[in-house]
């Protein structure tokens, strides 16, 4: 199933960065944003999930976000976020960067991680900045900052928003400075995040796709794994620990 290229890659690699997206949680049951189940055909995007929505319309917006919230209430990491946390074992500099906000790489165990759209259980003041980490659940009163009393908003980076440079820089920084760079379960389309795998392999990095479906990566990738991230992840987990103990 793996080539032995691939193999030989993660038997010496030092230097692994992960990149993920949406689909490492679609088999814990967390809609993904594009494709036939995607998020954002029952909810517009455009509509919801800006920062001009929020000022035009807190209420609504927080009900949309209450609304994903509940959903991630009973959600758990998968089987492809355990391998995850397995690979900071097999390597010794290794960053996992996701795009994700729904809190399941940390959940699973994940330590050498970058969040960077933010995490959706955080609030976080829209004046003073402070963050809240037991997130309210508002469905009628919107929430407040219990030390300023402005209006608190979840700690998501919103469309029409910049990322936060510390962390865009880090994911930079290990995404041109790796051997092997994964991309998983991701569309990329959204940037900055979309441009990480290329300057991976602009770098030097041997480029590892898993996904279900072609991206604008696939092509471009050295090795391109077809499937389920749930599947694949335990079963590379597998045949690393191997290789790397003999
Ligand atoms: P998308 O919903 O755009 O893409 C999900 C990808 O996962 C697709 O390429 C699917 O083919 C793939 N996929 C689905 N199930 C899979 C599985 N079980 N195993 C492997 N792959 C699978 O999600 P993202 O690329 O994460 O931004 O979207 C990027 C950003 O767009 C999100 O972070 C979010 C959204 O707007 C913010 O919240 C700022
Ligand atoms: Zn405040």
């Amino acid at each position: 199933m793996f080539t032995n290229k691939l193999l030989a890659r993660l038997r010496d690699a030092t230097t692994v960065t992960v990149l993920t997206g949406a689909g490492i949680s679609a088999e814990s049951g967390v809609p993904t944003f594009r494709g036939k189940d995607g998020l954002w055909q029952n909810h517009k995007v455009e509509e919801l999930a800006t920062i001009a929505a929020f000022q035009k319309n807190p209420q609504l917006f927080w009900q949309f976000y209450s609304w994903r919230r509940k959903a991630l209430r009973d959600v758990k990491p998968n089987l492809g976020h355990y391998a995850l946390v397995d690979f900071e074992r097999y390597f010794k500099d290794y960053l996992l960067v996701t795009q994700n906000v729904d809190n399941l790489h940390i959940l699973a165990g994940s330590t050498k991680i970058v969040e960077l759209h933010g995490n959706i259980l955080r609030d976080r003041c829209t004046k003073c900045n402070a963050i809240t980490v037991t997130a309210a659940d508002p469905d009628s009163q919107i929430p407040t900052c219990k030390k300023c009393g402005a209006l608190v908003r979840p700690d998501v980076v919103l469309f029409g928003e910049n990322l936060n440079e510390i962390l865009l820089r880090k994911a930079q920084h290990a995404a041109s400075e790796c051997e092997v760079f994964f991309s998983i379960g991701t569309s990329g389309v959204v940037e900055p995040a979309a441009s990480l795998p290329f300057l991976s392999k602009a770098n030097g990095a041997f480029l590892v796709e898993i996904n279900e479906e072609e991206t604008p990566f696939s092509v471009h990738s050295n090795e391109m794994l077809r499937g389920p991230a749930g599947k694949i992840l335990p079963q590379l987990a597998m045949v690393i620990e191997k290789i790397q103990s003999r």
